[in-house]
């Protein structure tokens, strides 16, 4: 008898873990990642573990939300502690690289004066040694340049690191992300496998496509125990969305947060893909709207909230291409989405500004993305515009109008645009919250906090809609739904900052009869 035929459920999930924390790209790529791991989370394991009460009392305070507190109870310390004693002994070699990188930088702050750099490379520790090179910029300051894709195979990079937990959506927030490291629970399969490994793209393609549990099993290399979890994770019946593809014109769905899907009959489009599970919630698309073939996900830049490995693992294997935008190659606070991708398996395509990627029937340009990044040197960021079913949209994400010419330029290049699609997280955290780890000297607080995670403010946005000659606005990628809690960790409320100013911005546009609006959940355009 042949042997049943069975779907991946619409509610289950899947968590990829580095050391047990969450991954994204500081905690994945090599030298972003060893610098997270010596200065952040070591240390953060060890205040736990000095005062664990301390930890789960401000992981609880409302007003303390997002900061680095670990959520985990008292009572499970020991696990912490064995957590930390496994990272200090068998990621000594990537601790060892953290301390090369600072010492590194301390050499040339000490000794790159503007005179010849050899010298100083026998002067290097030699964890560093044939991985990077001594540069002056022109106005001779001299920076550590990586060789990125070598440090992927030296000792600062393993997948020994890397396993993935499969659970259920349960509508119940999870901790937040940048901070609680996930030990194993009952309530979930844990695979010790890396993020690459194509038995995940077989078991997640099984959303549309149906499989047996004997080919997962294989393709997953599944004991009995988990065997037995996963054929809980399945069903004699797709749970597809019967309106997931169009017949004619095009579409737009906002997914929530900084995700859209565009589509046409012949193509589909994901931006930002961070896609709720929760298929019973009824308020929101899923994972089970989406078309069953995307052509291009487009990653607009390397923020937790934009390129979310939680949902790209789910469509591994049903992409054509991801489009990522170009790092500067080498700078330590700008690691290359495109290595860090591919090296997860997935298939990457780099561009930079202007550069322009067919799809059948359509076009999208990588646009320029401008701020956001606090200052840091960051270039791997991208806006996008999409030419499809004789519309043109602009895909915005975080980039800010501080410079709003830069958008006369867009529109100089491409045209108007009757869609555009623009972040207003006009008051963002500051320097240290996101990039700590990776400055190589101390920052007083008060520049820190000068220097924001700031996308545009109305008077901001309202100058990219005229510079790009909008027909129609609409505010995304402010991180309000709910389902994004663990990701996002914001607390809006009608006094906020950011919500006074996408209301001033609402009616800025009113005023000049150029139709917009404040996406929450979910919007549809159809034409
Ligand atoms: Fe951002
Ligand atoms: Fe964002």
């Amino acid at each position: 008898m042949a042997e049943e035929q069975l779907f991946l459920k619409s509610k289950v999930i899947v968590e990829p873990l580095v050391d047990r924390f969450f991954a994204w790209p500081h905690t994945i790529a090599p030298v972003q990642a060893a610098l997270n791991l010596a200065r952040l989370q070591v240390p953060l394991l060890e205040s736990y573990l000095q005062s664990p009460q301390v930890h789960v009392a401000a992981s609880n305070n409302p007003e303390l939300r997002g900061g680095y507190f670990i959520n985990i109870p008292e009572s499970r310390v020991d696990e912490v502690r064995d957590l930390l004693d496994t990272i200090k002994r068998d990621r000594a070699g990537m601790l060892r690289f953290a301390d090369a990188v600072m010492a590194g930088q301390e050499i040339l702050r000490a000794s790159a004066t503007g005179f010849d750099l050899t010298p100083l490379y026998s002067k290097l520790p030699a964890e560093l040694g044939g991985l990077v090179e001594l540069a002056y910029d022109t106005d001779n300051q001299a920076q550590l340049r990586f060789m990125e894709p070598l440090v992927y195979k030296s000792d600062a990079y393993t997948e020994a690191r890397q396993s993935v937990q499969l659970s259920f959506e349960t509508g119940v927030e999870r901790p937040f992300i940048l901070s609680t490291p996930r030990l194993p629970s009952p309530d979930v399969l844990e695979l010790a496998i890396p993020f690459r490994h194509p038995g995940l793209e077989e078991l997640f393609k099984a959303r549309v496509r149906p499989t047996t549990l004997s080919h997962l099993r294989e393709a997953l290399g599944l004991d009995d125990a988990q065997a037995a979890r996963l054929s809980g994770m399945l069903s004699d019946r797709p749970s597809l969305s019967p309106d997931r593809h169009i017949e004619s014109g095009g579409r737009i769905r906002y997914f929530g947060h900084a995700c859209l899907v565009l589509q046409t009959p012949q193509a589909a489009i994901v931006t930002d893909p961070f896609i709720s599970a929760d298929s019973t919630a009824g308020d929101r698309y899923t994972l089970d709207d989406l078309p069953d073939y995307i052509d291009l996900v487009l990653i607009t830049h390397g923020h937790q909230d934009h390129i979310v490995l939680e949902t790209l693992l789910q469509l591994r294997g049903r992409v054509g291409t991801v489009v990522v935008p170009r790092s500067s190659r080498g700078n330590l606070c700008d690691p290359s989405m495109a290595l860090m991708l591919s090296h997860q398996g997935f298939p990457v395509l780099e561009v930079d500004d202007f550069d322009e990627i067919p799809f059948p029937g359509g076009k999208v340009t990588a646009t320029p993305f401008l701020g956001e990044h606090c200052d840091l040197d960051i270039r791997a960021k991208s806006t996008y515009w999409a030419e499809l079913a004789g519309k043109n949209v602009f895909i915005g994400a975080d980039s800010s109008g501080i410079d709003p010419a830069l958008y006369r330029y867009i529109k100089g290049h491409l045209g108007t645009a009757d869609y555009a699609f623009l972040g207003m997280e006009c008051d963002g955290a500051p320097l240290t919250w996101l990039y700590q780890a990776l400055l190589t000297i101390p920052i007083p607080k008060k520049m820190s906090d000068s220097r924001k995670l700031s996308g545009s403010n109305a008077e901001q946005a309202g100058a990219i809609m005229t510079e790009l000659g909008a027909k129609e606005g609409y505010i995304y990628a402010m991180g309000e739904e709910a389902w994004l809690g663990h990701v996002m960790a914001t607390t809006y409320n009608e006094d906020t900052y950011q919500i006074k100013q996408i209301n001033e911005f609402l009616a800025w546009c009113s005023d000049r009869g150029i139709k917009a609006g404040h996406l929450f959940k979910q919007q549809e355009w159809r034409w």
